[in-house]
């Protein structure tokens, strides 16, 4: 029996979450959830504590996490995402994110030209490095005077991994996104990183982009990508274009991977959603592909291409919420994907 410890989080997160697990219950595949819903903004603001060590114990010796989505405008201090999603990253080194984007049906695209539409490409974001650290400071805070350094950190390691990952998963192409031409000393890192990579892997095509060519290219032609390897800011920015391009935020889905050690911490690339939480209209999809790769990394393929399957099938049906232009409910949407499995 595979543990999965669940985080269903805050606003639409407990939502899509449920319907989650309701369809990776349809599949009947012996999986034992562990939630944690204590694990969300009321705690924090009531202990000051996001995660507290023995929650952490019990992610880290579990088979996988699925998550839903931390953040309340109630909270005003980044110790809180810190606290969980950033921690859960940084300590179990979860070095990759993984973010395929996948067209579900022609008519979810916002480019007007159908050749430019088939999209599916995935961005391969470092996840532990670049400006998300923490590392940095401020000076004079408050004052005309202050001065604040937030520091872009690469590492020879940190870049070496995630850049052969990308290569390991491709399926004919990796390109490269930096902007090496003005951050000078990470630039040559990950060119150097990505060159000796590039060598290792000649049976897989590789090119290179600056980070502002490739958001244009994304929007004008993302069908000419295949995989995107860059770093944690530039994939958190260009894993967004992509998912936009490629259907919405709502059917978005990620993965935080330590390939080596086969754990990951599954979620849907949107937040909270604190402007339609409460509702009963979140598209549930985003969460439903998130555990749909969850369950391809514990092995059961044949159980998430069904998923996936049954995902577009209702989507071209016109069953989903009201951003794909349907009218069910975040229920009624996970339903007519479990009726198709
Ligand atoms: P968001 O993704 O929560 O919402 C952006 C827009 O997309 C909103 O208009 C929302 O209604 C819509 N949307 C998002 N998910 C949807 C879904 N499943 N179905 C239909 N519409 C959907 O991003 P925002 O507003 O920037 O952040 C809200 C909160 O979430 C913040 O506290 C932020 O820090 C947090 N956040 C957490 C993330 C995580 O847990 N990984 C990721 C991004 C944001
Ligand atoms: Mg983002």
């Amino acid at each position: 029996m595979s543990v999965i410890t669940v985080i269903p989080g805050d606003g639409i997160g407990p939502e899509v979450i449920e319907q989650a697990m309701l369809t990776l219950d349809r599949l009947q595949l012996g999986l034992e959830f562990d939630v944690l819903d204590h694990v969300n903004a009321d705690t924090f603001l009531r202990t000051g504590v996001a995660l507290c060590d023995e929650d952490f114990e019990r992610v880290r010796s579990s088979r996988s996490v699925l998550l839903g989505a931390i953040g309340d405008p109630r909270v005003g201090s980044p110790a809180y995402g810190r606290g969980v999603l950033l921690r859960l990253r940084f300590e179990l080194d979860l070095y990759v994110n993984h973010r395929p984007a996948k067209l579900l049906h022609d008519r979810l695209s916002p480019l007007r030209a159908d050749s430019a539409r088939a999209v599916d490409c995935i961005v391969i974001r470092e996840n532990t490095e670049g400006l998300y650290t923490g590392a940095g400071g401020s000076v004079h805070p408050g004052s005309e005077h202050e001065i604040a350094l937030d520091v872009d950190l690469s590492t020879y390691h940190g870049t070496a991994r995630i850049v052969e990952y990308a290569f390991s998963i491709a399926r004919r192409e990796v390109c490269m996104v930096d902007k090496a031409n003005a951050v000078e000393f990470g630039g040559g890192l990950w060119q150097r990183c990505w060159r000796a990579a590039a060598a290792r892997h000649p049976d897989k095509a590789s090119r290179h982009l600056y980070v502002d060519a490739a958001a244009m290219q994304m929007v004008t032609d993302p069908t000419g990508f295949d995989v995107i390897v860059t770093n944690n800011s530039y994939g958190d920015i260009l894993s967004d274009i992509a998912s936009a391009v490629a259907g919405g935020i709502g059917t978005a889905a990620s993965a935080n991977l330590n390939p080596e050690r086969g754990f990951g911490l599954y979620e849907p690339v949107h937040g909270s959603a604190p402007d339609i939480a409460g509702k009963d209209i979140a598209n549930p999809v985003g969460a439903i592909l998130s555990a749909g790769l969850l369950i391809g990394d514990l092995g059961h393929h044949e159980a998430a291409a069904a998923l996936r399957a049954a995902i577009s099938q209702a989507v071209a049906a016109g069953e989903t919420t009201p951003d794909l232009g349907g009218s069910l409910d975040t229920r009624g949407a996970g339903e007519a994907i479990r009726a198709r499995l």
